[in-house]
């Protein structure tokens, strides 16, 4: 039996490649709009820097990590994220000393051991942005804008959900509100909600148990604690995605999966992918960089959108994208006729045309079949015949003209003679 791939690891065949291929330099170019640069980190990481940032206490520090010890016993951990090794690498080469603000994205694959299902996979692909070195609500309505944009240029709807998650100020009273609410139904709960009260509290609104989700109607809303400062940034923030037009609704039970988190939430949601809701999803991060070790005063923010789920819902929506067809395909007979084709096919390809041959040097007929199955929009035919009388036949697949072109000179006259035609 032959060997398969992982549970969960996925190959990207080449009728997905196009679709990959579109999505990853729309979000280049848009990313470049915004002032974004790109920073290529390792897969590897010390597990140590995912259990700082993304919270012990968490299902992916917990549950879902590829942790596991080097040849020298070190612990090492297959990313499950990119914001954590992007604020390593910042702060290791000292990046805020180049620019006081930071903008960096970065693509690849990320590691998860979650169930797989349709959208989610083991690994995955992120596509995430970072901004360092301000708190300023706009960067907030910006990011989000960005990741709107993202998605409606790849012809996309979905919905913006955002919420705030307070600061190290506001955080504890809500949290001790929240105990108070469920240390009262305690009994009522299931097993992960009752850990949650002594790891993170606040993971309870996040629980899908319907018997919790029940006992928690009418539990205390995070907007409503928010200390004045952590307040008016909301605020502010949502009248700039007002100003830019962009719709949103604030849900106030969104807690997101890592730790680090503070104040602005928000993830971008869609309907058609099953339990899979997420498209993308971020926040701020304004105390991460400090607890990594690296300037104290070092707010942060970012999202990061999952490119598999983005390819399903082109699917889904018949707008995946096909490999272009070939601009020419070259039929040669004969042997003197084959030489002077691969030189031409050559000198087509320099000029900028996608140009296809049968190597094999099969039948007329054979070769025609397959120019028609590789949907080349032009065929050059060139036989022995056709080189005695100096004068190549060019057949214009859809509207099945044909005219003849010279063969008079060099191939490369042929190609003078042939790419104007074909290129117009
Ligand atoms: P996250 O919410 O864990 O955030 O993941 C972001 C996105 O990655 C999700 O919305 C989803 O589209 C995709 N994703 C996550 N897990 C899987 C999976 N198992 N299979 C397929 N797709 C998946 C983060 O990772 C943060 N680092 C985002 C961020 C950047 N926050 C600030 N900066």
């Amino acid at each position: 039996m032959s060997v398969q791939g992982l549970k969960g690891f996925k190959d990207i065949l080449p009728a997905e490649a196009a679709t990959w291929q579109r999505i990853e330099a729309t979000a280049r170019a848009l990313f470049h709009r915004y002032g974004f640069t790109e920073i290529r980190v390792p897969i590897l990481e010390k597990t140590e820097l995912f259990v700082r940032s993304i919270g012990e206490a968490t299902d992916i520090v917990e549950k879902e990590m590829y942790t596991f010890e080097d040849r020298n016993g070190a612990s090492i951990t297959m990313r499950p994220e990119g914001t954590a090794p992007v604020l390593r690498a910042f702060i290791q080469h000292n990046l805020q000393l180049l620019q006081p603000i930071q903008r960096l994205y970065t693509i690849g694959p990320m590691f998860r051991h979650e169930r797989p299902q349709k959208g989610r996979l083991r690994q995955f692909h992120q596509m995430s942005v970072e901004v360092l070195g301000t708190d300023q609500p706009m960067v907030d309505a910006e990011l989000m804008a960005m990741a709107w944009q993202l998605l409606s240029e790849l012809g996309l709807t979905v919905s913006l959900e955002i919420n705030s998650l307070g600061c190290p100020e506001c955080r504890p009273a809500y949290n001790q509100a929240l105990l108070d609410f469920i240390g009262e139904r305690n009994e009522k709960l299931c097993e992960d909600c009752q850990r949650r009260r002594t790891t993170n509290p606040l993971r309870v609104l996040d629980c899908k148990n319907e018997a919790c989700r029940e006992q928690y109607q009418g539990i205390p809303e995070l907007p409503d604690h928010l200390c004045p400062a952590c307040a008016a940034h909301f605020e502010e923030v949502r009248g700039l995605l007002a100003l830019l037009e962009i719709p949103y609704r604030v849900n106030p039970f969104m807690v997101r999966g890592l730790d680090y988190y503070t104040r602005t939430t928000f993830e971008l949601i869609t309907a058609d992918l099953g339990a899979q809701s997420a498209v993308g999803a971020g926040g701020r991060y304004d105390g991460l960089v400090g607890q990594l070790g690296g300037p104290k005063k070092m707010p942060g923010i970012g999202f990061a959108i999952g490119m598999e789920r983005l390819v399903l819902l082109l699917e889904q929506a018949g707008a995946a994208e096909e490999e272009p067809e070939p601009d020419l395909f070259i039929a040669a007979l004969g042997d003197e006729a084959r030489q002077q084709a691969f030189r031409l096919m050559q000198l087509c390809r320099q000029s900028g045309l996608k140009t296809a041959m049968d190597p094999a040097g099969r039948s007329l007929k054979n070769q025609m079949k397959q120019a028609g199955k590789s949907r080349a929009r032009f065929t050059f035919i060139v036989g022995e015949e056709e080189l005695a009388q100096k004068a190549g036949i060019l057949r214009d697949m859809a509207s099945k003209e044909q005219q003849e072109i010279s063969l008079a000179g060099e191939p490369a006259g042929w190609r003078d003679r042939i790419v104007p035609i074909i290129i117009r």
